[in-house]
């Protein structure tokens, strides 16, 4: 399955097939990159996979630390760093292989190194398959917040092969399934349907499944960057469960949730928000809470305030000049994003979701 992106920096391909790891070298020659390559890489995934990508290139992988606390500019200046010493130049690439995080900050550091160096996309994650190697957002976090340093950088090519999955750990392949479902609450029923009746194909990790919605949750990621790269309007949509979803992670200190678990409970909240407002049918509302409740146990939410919550919401960096632009769903596989959502209609959501009043 074959994708194509444009984007302001150019067009790209996203390349979706089982065993596709397997083929990255002649996708890039067929893509026309140049000539020397640099994997970057982190151990993790490295030690498992590495055989897949053998023969990519003849330089030695950049291996940098796994884990979110890593996605720092340390992290990128030991790319920088390796680069340096290998005197990669300008027609050199990188090649990002693992979840959201490493794609994300090597693709940082081929945004900046020598003001911009192409980036190849592999993302093992379910996640980053459907979302972060999609849209050019590349970046780090600091310390005083998530993401708060980055650039737009769209990859040259991303190649998503969904056999990488199966070794992914269990909690992190559902916490992506929540990002698919929020696709098909925003933009297609049929998704939303084709993972409620697919769940147990999908935690098999039965190919053929997983190619379809991946390929079905790229297919609409794409279409929304295309058309709003800057996320100045519709790009915005697909923050939706990301408010109260952004909120959660904040006031657990990023150490409860997986962040598509947040989004979980932060999809239930907006629904529950739109029903009040009775833009949303509370049957479409109980078929949503129906999905996510089959997915299995979220982490508990009975301990947090939500007056704590509140407070970390008004402080989410997507606040605008103080405007809040909430996506609510209208039906399943439709959304709008409205800036008029109170307080009180928030708190009320929070509480319905079991949050502590
Ligand atoms: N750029 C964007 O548009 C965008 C969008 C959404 C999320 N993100 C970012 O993505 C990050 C989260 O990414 P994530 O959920 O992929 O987490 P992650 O990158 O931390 O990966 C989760 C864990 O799984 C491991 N792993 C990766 N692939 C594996 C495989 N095939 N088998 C076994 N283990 C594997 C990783 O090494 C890591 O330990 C966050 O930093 C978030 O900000 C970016
Ligand atoms: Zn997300």
């Amino acid at each position: 399955m074959l994708l194509d992106v444009g984007s302001r920096g150019g067009r790209y391909a996203i390349h979706i097939e089982h065993g596709s790891a397997a083929r990255v070298s002649g996708l890039l020659e067929r893509a026309g990159l140049p000539g020397r390559r640099f994997i970057v890489s982190n151990p993790t995934v490295w030690r498992i996979h590495e055989t897949a990508f053998a023969g990519i290139t003849s330089e030695e992988a950049i291996l940098i630390p796994d884990g979110e606390r890593h996605k720092n500019m340390q992290t990128v200046g030991r790319i920088y760093d390796a680069l340096i010493r290998a005197h990669a130049d300008r027609a050199s690439a990188i090649i990002a292989i693992g979840g959201g995080v490493l794609g994300d900050t090597a693709g940082f550091a081929a945004a900046t190194y020598l003001r911009g160096i192409p980036v190849v996309q592999v993302p093992t994650t379910l996640l980053a398959q459907v979302d972060s190697a999609v849209g050019g957002k590349v970046g780090v976090n600091h310390a005083q917040g998530k993401n708060l340093i980055g650039a737009f950088h769209p990859p040259a090519l991303v190649v998503v092969d969904p056999a990488l999955l199966s070794t992914l750990p269990r909690r992190e392949f559902r916490a992506g399934l929540y990002e698919v479902i929020k696709y098909g609450v925003i933009a297609s029923r049929p998704l939303f349907d084709r993972v409620a009746a697919a769940l147990p194909a999908l935690f098999k990790r039965d190919p053929e499944t997983l190619v379809a919605i991946v390929t079905e949750s790229c297919r609409i990621k794409a279409a929304v960057v295309e058309q709003d790269e800057r996320e100045t309007g519709l790009r915005r949509t697909l923050n939706f469960g990301h408010t109260a979803g952004h909120a959660l992670e904040a006031v657990t200190k990023y150490r409860r949730f997986r962040h598509g678990e947040a989004v979980g409970y932060g999809m239930l909240a907006a629904a529950e928000i739109a029903v009040a407002r009775g833009t949303f049918a509370s049957k479409e509302r109980d078929a949503l809470a129906t999905l996510i409740a089959k997915m299995g146990p979220l982490p508990a939410v009975a301990d947090v305030k939500v007056a704590e919550a509140l407070e970390a919401i008004a402080h989410d960096k997507k606040v605008v000049a103080g405007q809040l632009h909430y996506v609510l769903p209208t039906s399943i596989g439709e959304c709008e994003v409205v800036s008029d959502v109170t307080k009180d209609e928030i708190a009320a959501a929070l509480r319905s979701i079991g949050m502590q009043p």
